[in-house]
């Protein structure tokens, strides 16, 4: 049944190396840590991108790269994730970068699903912040391992120490410094390396460039900076002897099971410490990892083609106006024109051209391996989830949709579009920016809204107006959430709903869902009719 025709072994290898090479990680922050800047600084030095200020706009300044869509950067925050891949000393990066607001937690929780590691920012005057705390969550849910970088160093900063007891205390996981900060504030010098027991000192060489070198921790070297200081010297020596004997050292067994946490110290907007990080990224972090497929774990190394859609992007490019379904690479190696099983529709899909993302601009690719991250333009066939393999065997579970906490009816006010307003909100629909229902009775034919969180409203009523030139506007209704009953016909007819306060809906599968306004009335019913089950998520458990 398979597609792909056995690999010999010199095939083989060349499949392994391939897929060996990779690392797909997501950068984790609360908002303004510096996880955007941290990011274009990663694409400096890894000569991704050639002039810092390329991949985004400081906040309405300038063309972003990985900012791209207009009300991203009028906002000035990141509201859908984008894909970067660049090569570093011989391994390949894909870098997924996840939006920091805490109302895109759906769209950051289907990225996350796609990353092998995340790399969690964090604000040294601030420590563990609300957002960092949820990603974390999610990351630690799927055993996902973490990097920390703790960024700012160049302003006042808490004490080193007492952000590693944070880590340790809030997000209960092991914190392990693999470098210790020279100062902060404006004496922030650089870092020393617990590995090589270095000094890597940085100064600023003019036009933002900014000058490494290193020295070997110890006052006999003639070559060590005067300019450190002999106090902060000594205090150096003693203070990296002393945290080698009170922390665990780095476990690669215990940061693969996401117990472990490795810390670096620097400031991304300074570029001290982001040589060092980028380095210990590409040595520590995880190649891809097995995925567990409907009969088992799935092998990156295994010659059949997998890969799972985890994001649909609409209208990426104005000018073509085209919706792309952004996939993760889980087996096996991509081809042009190949043809793969497509189980939800139970039919087969040629595969015509992969793209290659970089934020906006898009290159085709001739094939791709597990790990990779790539683009399909997608003629309405993709939806979250779909799994895409050449071989029938491998199907990956469906991606939960969220319990929306915000509900709005969707209104046009200029009714002579309403086949542009129709094609819209489906489309948003299927990239999952916001749930869509219909009323049962059929009276009310405007779509009634779901979202995790209030701003997606803003972003539907942007969008619909900037990409369908459609003008319309979100009504807030007063539910608070969303129930799916699973029961047979003659159950569901005998349900005593709600008097007041409730709407039954059918969602975009034609499933009923209850929407209530009250989580005291959603009990009632429960208890009253044990017989039904009400699903939290549209896919039953
Ligand atoms: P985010 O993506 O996590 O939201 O953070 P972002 O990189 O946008 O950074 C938030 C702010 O913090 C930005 O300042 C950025 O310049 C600043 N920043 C990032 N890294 C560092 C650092 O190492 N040191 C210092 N001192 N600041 C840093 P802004 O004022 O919001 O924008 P802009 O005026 O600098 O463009």
């Amino acid at each position: 049944m398979s597609t792909v025709s056995p690999l010999d072994s010199a095939e083989l290898r060349i499949l392994r190396d391939a897929i060996q090479r990779r690392r797909t990680f997501a950068i984790i922050s609360h908002p303004d840590a510096g996880k955007t800047t941290l990011t274009e600084k990663l694409l400096l030095y890894a000569g991704a991108v050639e002039t810092a200020g390329a991949v985004r706009p400081k906040k309405n300044r300038g063309h972003a790269t990985s900012d791209w869509m207009q009300m991203e950067q009028s906002r000035g925050i990141s509201i859908t994730s984008t894909v970067l891949q660049f090569e570093h000393e011989g391994r390949l990066l894909n870098l997924l970068d996840t939006p920091g607001h805490q109302d895109f937690s759906e769209d950051t929780y289907r990225t996350l699903t796609a990353a092998d590691s995340a790399v969690m920012v964090l604000d040294a005057a601030k420590g563990i912040e609300p957002q960092t705390r949820k990603l974390f969550e999610v990351c630690r849910l799927r055993h996902i391992p973490i990097l920390t970088f703790i960024n700012k160093m160049d302003q006042p900063s808490r004490d080193p120490l007492e952000l590693l007891d944070e880590i340790e205390r809030i997000l209960d996981i092991a914190p392990c410094p693999m470098n210790w900060p020279v100062g902060d504030g404006p004496q922030f010098q650089g870092v020393v390396d617990f590995a090589s027991r270095r000094l890597i000192r940085y100064s600023r060489a003019g036009g933002g460039q900014v000058r490494a070198s290193s020295f070997e921790l110890s006052m006999d070297d003639p070559s060590f900076p005067a300019e450190v200081g002999e106090d902060r010297a000594q205090h150096l020596v003693d203070a990296v002897a002393l945290l080698e004997a009170a922390s665990a050292p780095f476990d690669a067994e215990r940061f693969l099971a996401g117990r472990q946490t490795p810390v670096f110290f620097g400031s991304a907007l300074n570029n001290f410490g982001v040589d060092v990080f980028l380095h210990a990224l590409g040595h520590l972090a995880p190649g891809p990892r097995p995925r567990h497929g409907s009969a088992g774990p799935v092998d990156p190394a295994n010659p059949e083609f997998s890969a799972y859609v985890f994001k649909i992007q609409g209208n990426m490019d104005p000018s073509h106006r085209d919706s792309m379904a952004i996939l993760r690479i889980c087996s096996g190696r991509f081809e042009r024109d190949m043809l793969v099983h497509h189980p939800r529709l139970g039919r087969k899909i040629r595969m015509t051209r992969l793209h290659r993302l970089f934020a906006r601009d898009r290159e085709t690719v001739d094939e791709a391996f597990a790990g990779d991250v790539v683009g399909v333009v997608n003629p309405g066939v993709f939806v979250i989830g779909d799994t895409l393999s050449s071989t029938p065997d491998i199907e990956y579970a469906r991606m939960p949709s969220f319990q929306p906490e915000h509900f709005g009816v969707l209104r046009a006010t200029d009714i002579s579009k309403s086949k542009q307003f129709r094609k819209g909100v489906e489309q948003l629909a299927d990239e999952g920016v916001v749930q869509v229902y219909h009323a049962v009775d059929g009276v009310r034919r405007e779509p009634i809204l779901g979202a995790v969180g209030r701003l997606q409203f803003d972003v539907v009523e942007s969008r619909l107006a900037q990409e369908y030139g459609v003008s319309a506007r979100v009504d807030s209704l007063p539910y608070v959430c969303a129930r799916w009953p699973v029961a047979t016909p003659e159950q569901l007819a005998g349900v005593r709903w709600p008097i007041s306060g409730f709407s039954l809906v059918r969602d975009r599968d034609d499933r009923l869902v209850g929407l209530f306004a009250s989580k005291w009335e959603l009990q009632l019913v429960i208890r009253d009719h044990p017989e039904v089950l009400f699903s939290e998520t549209s896919e039953p458990a």
